[in-house]
């Protein structure tokens, strides 16, 4: 494509962009598609000689856009969101212009040096302790796999990054039973084992119960296996619990465990200090992670990783061959060193871009305008009659099912869930998502979108009274 086709192009691109974000409530929020319905449109080859950009970009309308479900709409309620912001969608134009490969300073030092700037005022912005230095990370899997990397190093005196896993015995690593799933697979890879994660279980609040957990540590050391990683979650994924840091943290100080967490989602709310009370004892975190791409208004990805121990994190993944050794290397941050990933892609840009674009105020006012939607849509379900609020809604995410009276029973109750949240999402109107609470089948209602607005949850209100009344005949109101 030469320059003067990518300029043209590109201002096209601008306005189809414009449009799709302007249109998008438009669109059935969850794709309406069967699985295979877009590969049979595919053709099984690669093209071998050029094509049109015309007919490549007609493509992407008209197979492309209808397969995709709309993370961007405003009623995507559910997991959690991946918001973005036109600013974000900007910067990532640029980062894609740019093209660089931020493995080093020399290789990038602008991407370096904004990164550690961007990574102290998010760090400010959250309210964590000046000692914790961040990176960015793709995803909250891996930089919870990088703290549980560095935590089994540091357990093992950095014995199985020199000899392998032979030799050191059993290690083993403790979460929630409410945990993400991303922390057993994490365990599974950094030679754990799911069996030697240990589940612990939950109060009636979703939070890990701290006595169980010290009690389980105690015992695996009694019988000679050595606790690497404890994972705490602030804001589970299921129903938002959080586990209480200040007990846990003050039993893997005194066991000598690593603690990481896991603020992914949840970590966003820390921006408004009335909430920072729910990580009261991160201080004494030896890592914390929360994703901007999920409710900070940035494109994914973006997971910003905090550890105190710098030296722990670079002992465990540094490494200096020969072809990437630089002049600046004794001086200079190097963010290959960081992590697990040697080519890193320019994410700090976007983040600069989204913080400034709407100041720490806006963010702020978005984020709480969230949690009172949320929270004033789960009064409007407590007051109907045949509804019922599972788990409310502490940030933004809360949990209900509909139990019309006249049905007590408890697995047609999750039957008659299951079939509402198809219907739901079916319609295309709105698109939730599912977990199990006290064993009984809950939806979700998350509110994270960027241009979500009190209508939108008025009318997601509206559309599942209507689709759930219709499923039961002659229910009294
Ligand atoms: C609490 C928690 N941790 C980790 C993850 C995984 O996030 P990622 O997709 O960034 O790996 C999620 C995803 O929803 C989550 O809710």
């Amino acid at each position: 494509m030469e320059s003067q086709e990518f300029r043209t192009r590109a201002h096209e691109f601008v306005d189809w962009m414009a449009d799709y974000l302007d249109r998008v409530s438009e669109l059935p929020v969850k794709a309406q598609v069967e699985p295979g319905e877009i590969l049979a449109r595919l053709p099984s080859e690669p093209p071998r000689s050029a094509e049109s950009f015309d007919q490549i970009f007609d493509d992407f309308e008209s197979i492309i856009v209808p397969g995709m479900t709309h993370w961007q709409h405003p009623s995507f309620h559910a997991y959690f969101p991946a918001n973005s912001s036109r600013p974000s969608v900007l910067a990532e134009m640029l980062t894609a212009t740019l093209g660089a490969q931020c493995m080093s300073w020399e290789t990038s030092p602008a991407a370096t040096e904004l990164e550690i700037r961007i990574l102290d005022w998010l760090r400010q912005m959250i309210g964590l302790p000046p000692a914790f230095v961040g990176s960015i990370q793709d995803t909250a899997s891996t930089a919870t796999l990088c703290a549980m990397l560095v935590a089994r190093e540091r357990a093992t005196g950095y014995a199985v990054n020199e000899r392998g896993a032979a030799g050191v015995g059993s290690m083993t690593a403790y979460c929630s039973n409410a945990a993400h799933s991303s922390v057993e697979k994490d365990a599974k890879i950094v030679g754990v084992g799911q069996q030697n994660l240990r589940k612990i279980p939950v109060d009636s609040a979703g939070a890990m119960i701290p006595e169980v957990l010290d009690r389980t540590i105690a015992e695996d050391l009694e019988s000679g296996h050595t606790p690497t990683c404890v994972v705490a979650t602030v804001g589970t994924t299921g129903a938002s619990g959080f586990d209480p840091l200040g007990p846990i943290a003050a039993i893997t100080q005194r066991q000598g465990v690593w603690l990481h967490v896991d603020a992914a989602w949840a970590g966003s709310a820390l921006l408004l200090p009335e909430y920072r009370a729910l990580v009261d004892g991160v201080e004494h975190a030896d890592s914390f992670v929360f994703n901007p791409h999920k409710w900070l208004f940035t494109n994914f990805d973006c997971s910003a990783f905090y550890v105190r121990d710098r030296d722990a994190l670079l002992r465990t993944f540094e490494i200096h061959p020969e072809y990437l050794k630089t002049r600046q290397d004794s001086v200079a941050t190097n963010y290959r060193d960081w992590g697990i990933q040697l080519g890193r892609r320019f994410r700090a840009l976007k983040l600069w871009f989204v913080i400034r674009s709407y100041g720490v105020d806006g963010l702020r006012s978005k984020i709480r305008s969230h949690i009172e939607m949320a929270k004033s849509l789960a009064t409007d379900l407590e007051a109907a009659r045949d509804f019922e609020v599972l788990v409310p809604p502490t940030l933004s995410l809360f949990c209900f099912r509909f139990k019309p009276r006249a049905i007590d029973d408890e697995s047609t109750l999750d039957e008659l869930n299951e079939t509402l949240l198809h219907r739901l999402n079916d319609g295309g109107k709105l698109y939730l998502t599912h977990t199990r609470v006290r064993g009984m089948f809950a939806i979700r209602f998350v509110v994270g979108q960027t241009e979500t607005e009190a209508p939108h949850v008025k009318q997601a209100w509206q559309l599942i009274q209507e689709a759930a009344r219709s499923l039961v005949t002659a229910e009294p109101r």
